[in-house]
């Protein structure tokens, strides 16, 4: 019976005993694992609560520190927990007026499988949204790339054009696949296409579809990208390479939001959110007469531009225990770099950007079992060559903390000095990890125990950073 249970959690919380067992049972009939708690002291973990359950479910509750603490991730912006408010907690105003509003969702008493279903079916949506979101987000904690994070929040949520700029592998997609999850239309298709790399001739075909007949080889009627992501988004990757033909179809379908299948004759209306992207510049290409300007207007209603890795070289730890962590998702082992060969990679150019570091953590978990990557380990490719600082967010920080090393003249406490420090490194660690203990031990190469204790030792316990998942 045990196995055909879901891994997500209930929490129940519910002074009326007899209610909290028929809800248990409810749970179990839809196979739900649940926590029961009848007495308000015995909430287990109040802080963690968000990252081991899929949804709190309340019943009669009364004051209690406990709940108190359970309470806070039900905050406005404190997690995505939804909470199942029974007919006796809704009555609590002093109760409700603490939960967002959006998640806070009520239910009959006493519980019944059926209503139960649906509500955690929505609850796995948010779940599932959420972590999509999360790993599409753009990571790093250099002003650039948070610009970038703040322009995909503002605009995730309007239907506007939005056309992303940057070198090749600085995340482009990324950007793409980020703005959709974040907009309404994420339970809807993302559908990608590389203009560039389908033959100009074929092109219509693909994004418009296609009648039977309509050409030597259709064969059969079929649909296009635009069909596919019919309510979604569509992703015109490689925009700049699209002939001046397709650019006035294309033109015609974001003005009119219509076209017709090749050979077809029937109209189409399409509710479709365009996002482009590009490596090259347009404005050159306008000049050149090679790209239509008011087919750039048109895509260009909200600029993303993103930032090489050149630029913003302070993310590269982060980015580098991510990509690490991505390979040991994927079964490969798990390895460290030491400081000295980060800052061999933080002096090298990154001509390929994201894709490139991307590809070397992956060569570098084949190439090593478990362990620590040392300079010597890196291709010579990354040893030899000058060192290049161009990032200047990064010499901001450097500057800092050379300032940091200077004894000034009434002299100091050094213990005290040495302690800031190593707080100031780790809540760097804790923000850069998004409150991950593990991935901020990496960063800094303390055992997870060590850098526990040294929360633990600077108070640092108490901030929502570390009562995130470890
Ligand atoms: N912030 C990030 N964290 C982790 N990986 C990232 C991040 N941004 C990009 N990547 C990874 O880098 C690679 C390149 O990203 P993406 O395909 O989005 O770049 P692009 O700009 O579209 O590249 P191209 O111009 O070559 O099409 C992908 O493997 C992607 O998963
Ligand atoms: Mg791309």
């Amino acid at each position: 019976m045990n196995a055909t249970f879901k891994n997500s959690k209930v929490l129940v919380i519910d002074q009326n005993k007899e209610r909290a067992q028929i809800t248990q049972a409810a749970l179990e009939n839809i196979h739900y694992k649940s926590v029961v708690v009848t007495n308000l002291e015995d909430i287990p973990n109040p802080g963690s609560a968000k990252n081991n359950y899929l949804a709190v479910m309340l019943g009669k509750v009364s004051a209690a520190p406990q709940l108190e603490s359970l309470l806070k991730i039900g905050r406005p912006g404190a997690s995505r927990v939804p909470f199942l408010m029974m007919p006796d907690s809704t009555d609590d105003p002093t109760l409700v007026n603490q939960l967002d509003p959006q998640r806070a969702w009520s239910m009959h008493s006493p519980a019944e499988s059926p209503e139960l279903a649906s509500l955690l079916e929505r609850a796995e949506k948010c779940d599932r949204r959420q972590s999509m979101a999360k790993r599409f987000t753009p990571t790093g904690r250099s002003k650039r790339i948070s610009r970038v994070r703040e322009l995909i929040e503002q605009v995730a949520p309007h239907n506007s054009t939005v056309l992303i700029t940057g070198e090749s592998g600085t995340g482009k997609e990324v950007v793409a696949r980020s703005i959709h999850e974040n907009s309404s239309r994420a339970d809807m298709p993302f559908v990608p296409i590389n203009c560039g790399a389908i033959p100009a001739e074929l092109l219509e075909s693909e994004l418009f579809g296609h009648e039977k007949g309509s050409f030597t080889g259709a064969l059969n009627s079929r649909k296009g990208r635009f069909e596919m992501a019919e309510g979604g988004t569509l992703f015109l990757d490689e925009i700049g390479d699209m002939s001046v033909t397709m650019q006035v179809k294309l033109l015609r379908v974001l003005q009119e939001r219509c076209y017709e299948r090749v050979g077809g004759t029937k109209t189409r209306q399409c509710n479709v959110r365009v996002l482009a992207a590009t490596h090259c510049c347009l404005e050159e290409a306008i000049e050149k007469k090679e790209f239509r300007l008011d087919l750039f207007y048109r895509l260009n209603v909200f600029p993303i531009e993103m930032p090489p890795l050149r630029k913003r070289k302070m993310d590269l730890p982060e980015l580098v225990t991510n990509l690490m962590s991505r390979q040991e998702n994927d079964g490969r082992c798990s390895l460290r770099l030491t400081s000295d060969a980060m800052r061999t990679l933080g002096s090298y150019a990154w001509p390929g950007n994201i894709r490139e570091l991307s590809n070397l953590v992956e060569r570098l978990t084949i190439q090593n079992s478990d362990g620590m990557i040392d300079t010597c380990d890196l291709p010579s490719k990354y040893r030899n060559h000058c060192v290049d600082t161009t990032d200047d967010e990064l010499l901001d920080e450097n500057t800092q903390v050379s300032s940091e090393t200077q004894l000034p003249g009434e002299g100091l406490d050094l213990r005290e000095h040495l302690s800031n420090v190593e707080k100031k490194l780790i809540s760097q660690a804790l923000r850069a990890s998004n409150g991950t203990v593990a991935s901020a031990a990496r960063l800094l190469n303390l055992g997870r125990t060590t850098l526990v204790e040294k929360l633990r030792k600077y108070d640092l316990s108490g901030s929502s950073v570390v009562a995130s998942k470890n």
